[in-house]
């Protein structure tokens, strides 16, 4: 299939232009796999988002009429709902060795040295393919006639956890895909299934924030993820399976296929054209040690690059033939190895610990550790979290405890050496009172921090300014942390609307500072006031209340200070917001003086209203259309359907793709047909023509 048949055929069955059939509905299974690997192997999608969301949409309703002709490879078969307690063992087609690693460029010389003597005398040159090592989690997929019949975990090696349900969910991995093109039916492949790094960061920040525990790599949550019991919680991992060795093949008849393939390059090639996903820059084919070293070192320079977690470089004899006649050893190949970057793991001693106060007062342990160097960087301290991470750690000055870096993730403290104690290790005292202001902390039920509740609390009220100028939320062009710092201790700054009185021709005479600075600030403090509602709403450091809830709540009001005389049942009415984002918006509305600031802020000059940024698509509660699914069929004249489906949900319509009992609206255009006569068999439909739907578009 080619992007413009895709494209052309996706749009035949948005427009609704086929009946449903059960050959239709398979040709619909093929086309949404082609969107999957576009999506998610390829990054390069052809459809929207919505449009893919109506033709999966389809697909179901076509399976739900001839549930005995699904397709286990449908795309809509990934997530199983049944939960399983345990795991099975598989035995892998072929054993899965270990690699044989090396720390330095003379290793490889004395790999390539092995690999020489073990080929025949004539071979002088032996051409290589080098590749990331990823630092995910190994799977073996298992493809039988085309279909992925099973994933496991590598195991000991020899066999492994069952874990195709798991995999299943992965929308990286083909569930079909077409080795019989090659003339093979049964194939075995490995493969890493590993979190991008920036995703990973992503799904830290929202476990602390939901007051769980962190991950401390992206290769723990991988790992963790393939082995859930529940398939829905592996896919919000957001895992991806990349592919790098067949390490099985066998044709129709039975007998073993692998050579056939002839080199790794063209396995990998292979691989990729079948669907699946690769690592990106991923396959470089050298004949020289030379370029092989340049190579590994260069990479490992840039490895923070990468959108990946890689722990070094897997060097691969490329001719498969020369692989099997080079061989292995009980415990690993011979025909490759692992360069291995520098540790991104080191031992330090855990010095002191300073407790930071947040800006909603959050009490977080950072511990001070000696100064070591980490994959090229020095890192001095990490964050403990809370009580709990220490306590579960058992966590004691003094001690030697091992420090991981991940990717561009801060560095995270993973254990401490309980076997290096001399006994004068101190036990971490976690302050009664907050380091600051002195108030005694308090730990809410069923949260894991500690928290100072004084709402003056000097800490506190620094890391609110911080935030307000923040580019998430004011976004003050170049209002860094430090000026906040400087302006705090010279007493300019004390609460968010002291930002408006700057006296700016104060700041042009102070050191380091400058007539230039202080007038680009002013410029930059004046252009803030007009910022839309929600990024002021942000700014206000109410807790849960992050950018998104902003806008929920920005689009609620007319003005800010509306939300004064919203009770904590108007507010959970708001469909997104839950009881406790309803208590931490009411309780901060009804404080005399967080309005007495937001007054200020007003007049001050700063915008309170909603503005055209914060308002979701309008509609019109009253419009027939509003929350009516609706349904085009047959030709329209004054607009082609896609306009007419785009109005129709802009007056606040769902539209749909087939005849289902939960229809109520249908726009017959002319020459309708089979939908019509559907429509017209269904009793809560109203049809209408387009003459009518154009009364209510306008
Ligand atoms: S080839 C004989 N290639 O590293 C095994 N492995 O022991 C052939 N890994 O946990 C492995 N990236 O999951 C190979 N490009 C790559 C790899 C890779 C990561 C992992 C693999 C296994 C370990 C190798």
């Amino acid at each position: 299939m080619t992007d413009k048949e895709a494209y052309e055929r996706s749009k035949a069955f948005l427009n609704s232009d086929f009946d449903a059939t059960i050959e239709k509905m398979h040709e619909l299974t093929d086309l949404l796999q082609y969107h999957e690997w576009k999506y998610y192997v390829k990054n390069d999608p052809i459809l929207s988002d919505p449009e893919y969301d109506r033709l999966y949409q389809l697909l179901k309703q076509w399976e739900s009429r001839w549930p005995d002709q699904i397709r286990s490879d449908s795309p809509t078969q990934r997530v199983g709902s049944d939960l399983s307690s345990d795991f099975e063992t598989v035995v892998h087609l072929s054993p899965m060795l270990s690699l044989s690693n090396s720390y330095n460029i003379e290793d490889l010389d004395d790999f390539h040295r092995q690999v020489l003597k073990a080929l025949p005398s004539n071979a002088d040159k032996v051409e290589y393919i080098v590749e990331p090592k990823l630092d995910g989690g190994t799977v073996v997929l298992n493809y039988e006639n085309d279909k992925l019949v099973r994933a496991a975990t590598r195991g000991n090696g020899i066999q492994g956890d069952d874990i195709t349900r798991n995999i299943r969910v992965l929308k990286s991995v083909p569930l079909r895909a077409r080795f019989s093109d090659h003339g093979l039916s049964k194939v075995e492949i490995r493969g890493e299934a590993i979190i991008p790094i920036k995703r990973f960061a992503r799904i830290n920040k929202e476990r602390i924030e939901q007051d769980l525990s962190s991950f401390a790599n992206p290769r723990n949550a991988a790992t963790g993820g393939l082995r859930m019991k529940d398939p829905s919680e592996t896919a919000k991992r957001g895992l991806e399976l990349l592919v790098f060795q067949i390490a099985y093949a066998e044709n129709s008849k039975g007998e073993r296929a692998l050579l056939d393939l002839l080199t790794h390059e063209k396995s990998i090639r292979l691989l990729e054209e079948l669907g699946f996903k690769i690592a990106p820059r991923g396959v470089h084919r050298t004949d020289t040690m030379k370029e092989l070293h340049a190579y590994c070192e260069q990479w490992e320079a840039q490895r923070v690059a990468y959108p990946y977690e890689i722990d070094g470089m897997v060097v691969k004899v490329n001719d498969l033939i020369q692989q099997a006649a080079i061989g292995a050893t009980s415990h690993h190949p011979k025909w490759a190895i692992a360069y291995k970057f520098r540790a991104k793991q080191a031992t330090t001693r855990l010095e002191r610990v300073e407790f930071q106060v947040g800006k909603i007062g959050a009490i977080t342990p950072v511990a001070k550790l000696q100064a070591v160097e980490l994959a090229g960087v020095t890192v001095e301290s990490a964050s403990l979290h809370n009580e709990d991470f220490i306590l579960e750690r058992d966590l004691r000055i003094g001690d030697q405890v091992i420090v991981e870096r991940a990717g561009d993730v801060i560095p995270y403290v993973l254990k401490a050496l309980k076997d290096l104690r001399t006994g004068d290790e101190k036990k971490i005292q976690f302050p009664e009172n907050c380091p600051a202001c002195h108030h005694p902390l308090q730990r809410i039920e069923g949260e894991a921090a500690w928290r100072c509740v004084n709402s003056q609390c000097s800490a506190q009220i620094l890391q609110k300014l911080i935030h307000f100028v923040s580019k998430n939320a004011m976004d003050i062009d170049g209002f860094g942390e430090k000026y906040v710092h400087i302006f705090y201790e010279l007493g300019w700054l004390r609460s968010i609307a002291d930002i408006y009185r700057l006296d700016f021709g104060k700041m042009a005479q102070l050191e380091r500072f400058g007539k230039k600075s202080a007038q680009n600030l002013e410029r930059a403090v004046s252009k803030s006031k007009q910022q839309p509602l929600y990024r002021l709403i942000h700014g206000l450091s109410i807790h849960h209340v992050g950018l998104k809830m902003s806008k929920t709540l920005s689009a609620q009001v007319n003005h800010l200070l509306d939300l004064k005389d919203w009770s904590r049942e108007d507010l959970t009415a708001i469909r997104e917001v839950g009881p406790i984002v309803a208590d931490n918006v009411a309780s901060f509305f009804n404080d005399p003086s967080n309005i007495e600031v937001l007054r200020e802020l007003e007049s001050l000059g700063v915008n309170l209203k909603q503005t055209r940024e914060d308002q979701p698509i309008e509609v019109d509660a009253d419009s027939p259309l509003a929350n009516k699914t609706i349904l085009f069929t047959g030709s329209l004249t004054s607009m082609t359907r896609k306009e007419a489906q785009e109005k129709a949900e802009a007056a606040g319509a769902k539209t749909v793709s087939a005849v289902s009992g939960n229809l109520d609206i249908l726009v017959a255009g002319e020459k309708a047909g089979s939908k019509l006569r559907k429509a017209q068999q269904q009793e809560n439909v109203q049809i209408v023509d387009e003459e009518k739907f154009l009364t209510w578009i306008q």
